[in-house]
């Protein structure tokens, strides 16, 4: 039996995940427009959605033009389709009790599964046979990236596997990049040319592959040439591109809090475990009940800015010594109107950006994004 962790009442915690599914519809409509008429887009909602919920994610990315859904986990595929999104899904990460629990149904519900090693077809196969419906699977390709997916010598072998098997039926090859977003990399143009070569000796084994796809959102960005049937941006719906752009992507998710206190302190007050940073004079700190518990990266400590909203207006203010499990200290500077109540918006429009915490953690904003942890209650605008 798994057990859930007792939520928090959110009413009387003050730290929000504010989603702005609008964000995530435009980011969607500003990439589709990039995009020739014969490719569909894939939205990645995998990991909750990057943090920002996968069904509002997902009906956003719906909105701006998105026709297909992408996801890890059978279970989230399946939470997809129960909620009624009719529309293609794909996911890709299972082993064999996932397997046996979960693709059954899922194949009921017309989702499309990814297999990745000759394992894997013989559970999808099991799986077709229970649930007396044909899979439609999409073949992993590992083209460089060593994590799922069969290696270009064996395509032939499991292509011939599948073609044997009355319940499996393959609708598309796809493959993932491993440095899309260093566009002077050549292991991209490697990788693209490994997995052309993969689906010619597939083409052989099958006729045509129907659907092709292995760009990411950095791809998707800089390489028009890799869009082939369907794109699968992740990162970019949710507002942050991996690779500059002229496309004017607007972050979906703000991170805020509420100051605790305000105080005045003398010159050389010591902050925080450690005692890492002390007061280079007198000054007004801030206590924001927000910490690494909550997803904040301990290791941006001093290193990254927050906005507080005072009855002045908008200030940045550094964040000084050591992050803690639940508390963040600010240093507000000597004259300020800052007060307990005030709102600090820890990342988001207008303020620091995830980008910006994922710099000062030495990480990046996927990361940044999907560490929000569950006890933060996530607020979706209107
Ligand atoms: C298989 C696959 N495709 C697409 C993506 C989307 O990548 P990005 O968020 O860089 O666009 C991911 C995310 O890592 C992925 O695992």
């Amino acid at each position: 039996m798994t057990i859930p962790i007792p939520a928090e009442d959110p009413r009387h915690v003050p730290n929000r995940a504010v989603v702005d599914p609008s964000a995530i519809t435009e980011n969607t409509r500003a990439i589709a427009g990039t995009l020739a008429g014969h490719t569909a887009l894939m939205a990645v909602v995998k990991a909750d959605g990057y943090g920002h919920g996968m069904l509002t994610a997902a009906r956003a990315a719906l909105e701006g033009g998105a026709t297909w859904l992408g996801v890890a986990h059978p279970a989230s595929a399946l939470a997809l389709s129960r909620a009624g999104l009719d529309v293609n899904i794909l996911t890709w990460l299972y082993e064999p009790e996932t397997a046996k629990a979960v693709l059954p149904e899922a194949l009921r519900a017309g989702v499309n599964v990814s297999v990745g090693s000759f394992e894997m077809v013989s559970l999808l196969s099991e799986a077709a046979r229970q649930a007396d419906r044909r899979a439609r699977l999409h073949l992993k390709i590992d083209t460089g990236m060593g994590r799922n997916g069969v290696l270009p010598q064996d395509v032939r072998r499991i292509a011939a596997a599948i073609q044997e098997d009355d319940y499996l039926r393959i609708g598309a090859a796809w493959t993932h990049l491993t440095s899309a977003d260093d566009p002077a990399d050549p292991a991209t143009d490697a990788q693209v040319e490994i997995f052309d070569a993969a689906c010619a000796d597939l083409a052989e084994e099958m006729g045509p592959v129907p659907l092709q796809h292995l760009a990411n959102s950095a791809a998707t960005l800089t390489r028009p040439d890799l869009h082939r049937d369907i794109v699968r941006p992740g990162l970019a719906l949710y507002g942050y591109a991996p690779v500059p752009t002229d496309l004017e992507l607007r972050p979906a998710m703000s991170l805020t809090s509420r100051l605790a206190l305000v105080k005045e302190v003398p010159e050389g007050q010591s902050v925080g475990y450690g005692r890492t940073y002390a007061t280079s004079r007198a000054t007004r700190l801030g206590l924001v009940p927000i910490g690494y518990a909550d997803g904040l990266h301990r290791a941006a400590s001093g290193r990254a800015e927050v906005l507080v909203r005072t009855a002045e207006g908008d200030v940045r203010a550094p964040q000084v010594g050591r992050i803690s499990m639940d508390q963040i200290v600010v240093d507000l500077g000597p004259d300020s109107a800052a007060r307990a109540g005030d709102e600090v918006v820890l990342f988001g429009a207008g303020a620091p950006s995830a980008e910006d915490w994922a710099r000062a953690a030495g990480t990046i904003p996927y990361e940044v994004l999907t560490s929000v942890s569950g006890r933060v209650a996530r607020e979706v605008l209107p």
